[in-house]
């Protein structure tokens, strides 16, 4: 897989691809990620991303043309599947966007800044948008970095049996039951007696029924899908 991220601030995006899972991802060769940033692509000598808006008010809009140099350029050199815009208008993520989008060859992420993009860039460029939840961030980038993060852990090879994708919160719409390790008695606060016990039929059955008490009173809407 490629991801293709067009930014005007990459030196936010890089610290969480040099760490831990998507470093190692990187590494394996598993995805190659590509940080763009949208000043090489203004021909002015200011660099201007940004512009007034038209109708007047307060917030800079970034200006289409260096968006669609960018983009454009991108699509010319390969096929992409998805030209994602991150906004907290879009689409909120959630496990089933990030198990399809991990399915997909190449992706762009294009991060807005301000009051966003120009219309007519999420008109003519972009395919899909994308929230990472109901608040305002400053930028699209750290949500970007958490669109890759849960892209990038599916892709197979990335997680070992340890960090198995399978057993998180969210696949099957269940959240995960509790886990504990050693010691098993802590100062008088135990483990769950069947967890030592052996039976793995049985250990089994309690996960899934934690999971099932635990995603009830917490997130109960996700029990309606
Ligand atoms: N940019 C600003 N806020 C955002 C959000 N909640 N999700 C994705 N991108 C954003």
């Amino acid at each position: 897989m490629r991801i293709d991220i067009i930014t005007v601030l990459p030196e936010l995006l890089a610290s969480p691809f040099e760490a831990s899972i998507l470093k190692r991802a990187i590494e394996k060769e598993l995805v190659e990620v590509h940080f763009h940033n949208l000043r090489d692509y203004v021909t002015d000598n200011y660099k201007q991303i940004d512009d007034y808006q038209f109708g007047g008010g307060a917030g800079m809009v970034m200006m289409i043309e260096p968006i669609d140099k960018c983009i454009s350029k991108l699509q010319s050199e390969r096929n992409y599947d998805e030209v994602i815009y991150m906004t907290p208008d879009g689409e909120t993520l959630n496990q089933g966007i990030a198990n399809t989008l991990s399915l997909k060859e190449n992706i762009i992420i294009l991060c807005g800044h301000y009051k966003g993009v120009d219309q007519r860039v999420r008109d003519h460029f972009v395919t899909k948008e994308i929230s990472i939840g109901d608040y305002v961030l400053s930028g699209g980038e750290l949500g970007a970095a958490v669109l890759c993060d849960t892209i990038i852990r599916l892709l197979p090879g990335v997680l070992n049996d340890e960090t198995s994708a399978l057993t998180d919160s969210f696949q099957d719409n269940l959240l995960a039951p509790p886990v504990y390790t050693r010691p098993s008695d802590y100062k008088g606060w135990t483990v769950p007696e069947v967890l030592l016990s052996g039976n793995f039929p049985k250990i089994e059955a309690w996960r899934e029924e934690q999971a099932y008490e635990r995603t009830k009173t917490r997130r109960p809407d996700l029990l309606e899908d």
